[in-house]
């Protein structure tokens, strides 16, 4: 694709006039693309117990394996979400009246066309602000929306969450909601998550919404099963981090002797996802100057799912300025959906 640029910092693609897509990078690292990506992976694999972050794991092939885990029979969330969504769209486009949409991790966004449908049906403004780390998949589903909605204006942001958070363009329509959807907050630790409210919050001017979608507590086999899929793409998709991460920073991870694990830590109510390695082996990844030895039966803690109580997470967003006005959930309580206003 040719990507003409027109201002310092935004990239305006030369055959769409609805689509703006703005790469942000750090200002405060001069030479972001380079040395500050990565800099989070060394600090992860520097640690006793190794962690990666898991926006490794959305390069294009892990994106679309993402896709794919959205499908499975075992993977209940997207569902369930989307089930909420369909039936309290109108609902939630009511409460909010006229609004653009933000949604951080758009990845293909297919969620936010529920939104966009009830704001259309009724007579409102469109406008979508995706964020995604993966400026291959933002493209591609903003392009596919604008086709679909005439009326659309999208302005796409690529980058991290934090990054974006302090750095959304001014809001346009009368007011805003910031969606975080598919239990992504579940990812973060509870200290990460404390920042990240924090953070939300002040991207928000008061009135402007929040929506967040999250997972509950429920039984651990169903759980389990979740990030366990019997057709194995969740273990592919786990995997393919340290596809890319030889790709990306010139690393020589041995994929062959690491195996997929995810369990259910009940007393920390978080779904455990690590990669475990069968063969002592030592791993350079040369573009981050950094090397790691991983022994024999190690395991590097890929990510955290953890699942959420509505009430305790209603009161932790209030105490951050995040006002609940609404919150929904399905006939089994397995998921959640809660919309916030900025006080
Ligand atoms: N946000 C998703 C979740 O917590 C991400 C996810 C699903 C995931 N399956 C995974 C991450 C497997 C790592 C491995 O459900």
């Amino acid at each position: 694709m040719s990507i003409a640029r027109t201002s310092p910092g935004t990239v305006q693609p030369d055959t769409h006039p609805r689509l703006c897509v703005e790469p942000l990078l750090d200002p405060r690292e001069p030479l972001a693309e380079v040395a500050a990506d990565g800099a989070d992976v060394v600090r992860g694999l520097n640690q006793a117990q190794k962690t990666l972050p898991p926006r490794y794991f959305y390069d294009d092939h892990g994106s679309k394996l993402f896709e794919q885990i959205c499908a499975l029979p075992e993977y209940y969330l997207t569902r369930t979400e989307t089930a909420i969504l369909e039936s309290q769209a109108l609902d939630i486009a009511r409460t909010t009246g006229e609004c653009e949409l933000a949604e951080l991790g758009s990845g293909s966004a297919t969620k936010i066309r529920l939104l966009l449908d009830a704001h259309r049906e009724l007579g409102q403004a469109l406008r979508f602000l995706p964020i995604d780390v993966n400026a291959g998949i933002l493209e591609s589903s903003a392009r596919e929306l604008l086709g679909l909605y005439p009326q659309l204006t999208v302005h796409g942001l690529v980058g991290t969450f934090e990054l974006a958070l302090e750095r959304l363009p001014a809001t346009v329509l009368p007011t805003r909601a910031l969606c975080f959807l598919g239990s992504t907050l579940g990812n973060l630790t509870p200290a990460e998550c404390d920042v990240f409210f924090t953070q939300v919050a002040a991207a928000l001017k008061p009135g402007e919404y929040f929506l967040l979608g999250v997972d509950l507590h429920k039984s651990t086999t169903l759980l389990e099963a979740a990030y366990n899929d019997s057709a194995g793409i969740t273990a592919e998709f786990n995997l393919n981090i340290l596809h890319h991460l030889n790709t990306r920073f010139e690393g020589n991870f041995d994929l062959g002797q690491f195996e997929h694990i995810a369990f259910y830590n009940e007393a920390l109510q978080q779904v455990e996802i690590y990669l475990e390695n069968h063969r002592a082996q030592t791993v350079a990844l040369r573009r981050l100057d950094l090397t790691v030895h991983i022994e024999a039966g190690e395991r590097i803690l890929t990510e955290i799912s953890r699942k959420f109580d509505l009430s305790r997470l209603g009161a932790e967003l209030a105490a951050k300025s995040l006002q609940p006005v609404k919150t929904w959930t399905d006939t089994n309580q397995w998921f959640g959906l809660i919309l916030c206003r900025r006080q």
